[in-house]
């Protein structure tokens, strides 16, 4: 059993690709068909073990708050209709985990909310989780990174295959051969470097630092001497750049387990609705007639 049970989930971004949706509402409370963005991910976390959430928010965020509250008033109402259906369907985001919340102050940068989780974390290894980039439930990816983790040390990061063209939206790694991990799926390589954000023609590779990590405790006092990157923010990805660099003894060391599943960045519009209609089409309920509605619009 894995001795990892705190996920840190940054939620204090502003959302501005998705205006004006998310002037008044947090992006990851944009329902993917009928539930939060952000419900799925903390289900992975679970699926995973991680029962203790922490949430870095900031303004605007309060309905993230809401959702993993009890609602006396609604469950009372749909008590009332004998309606067990959805009093289930309520309650689940209430008993999922055990979530905390942290305000980060200002939106600084993703190594600087990631940075304001020390006291809660502590002096152990933890993970995290962007509350907008939906993982598909079929290939799980944090138990493959846990176990990496645990087994190398260090920290872990997950890496996806982009096209050249779309590196400049993320992390590109430096990446050298390492050896399977016993009992995990996805392959593993040793990371040398890390470039946020770098022109398609600079990148290193076309492998994408996607928006999961396991972090040694380390990670707080590098991110504490990490100055404003790109975009004048504190990155992640500097500070694991540094840790890729320190020795095992001082914490350091980065792999990187390179996941082939299917991932969606909600905070994207195009990859938002690839998000709902896949989800969608894979209900029950909704999966077929859809699927028939879409086949009959694409023939038109
Ligand atoms: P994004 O790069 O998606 O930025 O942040 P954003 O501000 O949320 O959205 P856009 O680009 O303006 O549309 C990646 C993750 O880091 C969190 C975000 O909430 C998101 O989960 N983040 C970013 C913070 O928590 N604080 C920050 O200061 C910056």
């Amino acid at each position: 059993m894995s001795q990892i049970r705190k996920v840190v989930i940054p939620v204090a971004g502003l959302g501005t690709r998705f205006l004006p949706a998310t002037k008044a509402v947090p992006k990851e409370m944009l329902p993917v068909v009928d539930t939060p963005a952000i419900q799925y991910v903390v289900e992975e976390a679970v699926a995973a073990g991680l029962t203790d959430v922490l949430m870095i928010t900031g303004r605007n965020k309060g309905a993230i708050e809401d959702h993993f509250d009890d609602v006396a008033e609604l469950t009372a109402a749909l008590e009332a209709k004998g309606d067990a259906d959805r009093i289930a369907r309520v309650r689940r985001s209430t008993e999922l985990a055990d979530v905390h919340f942290v305000r980060q102050g200002a939106p600084l940068g993703l190594g600087h909310a990631v940075g304001r989780a020390r006291e809660h974390v502590g002096g152990e290894a933890f993970a995290v989780q962007l509350g907008d980039d939906l993982i598909d439930s079929a290939n799980p990816l944090l138990p493959d990174m846990i176990a990496t983790q645990e087994h190398l040390g260090g920290s872990v990061i997950a890496l996806m295959e982009v096209p050249r063209e779309q590196i400049s939206l993320y992390g590109s790694a430096v990446v050298e051969p390492a050896d399977p991990v016993p009992g995990t799926t996805f392959p593993v390589h040793r990371v040398t470097g890390l470039v946020e954000k770098p022109a398609p023609e600079e990148a290193p590779s076309t492998l994408a630092a996607i928006g999961r990590y396991v972090l040694h405790p380390a990670v707080f006092d590098v991110l504490d001497r990490t100055a404003p990157g790109h975009g004048g923010e504190i990155q992640l990805t500097d500070a694991l750049a540094t840790l890729a660099g320190m020795p095992a003894s001082e914490g350091g060391g980065v792999h990187g387990v390179v996941f082939s599943g299917k991932r969606y960045d909600t905070g994207d519009r195009l990859d938002y609705l690839k998000a709902v209609v896949q989800l969608a089409l894979e209900r029950p309920d909704l999966g077929p007639p859809l699927r028939e509605w879409l086949a009959e619009h694409l023939a038109e």
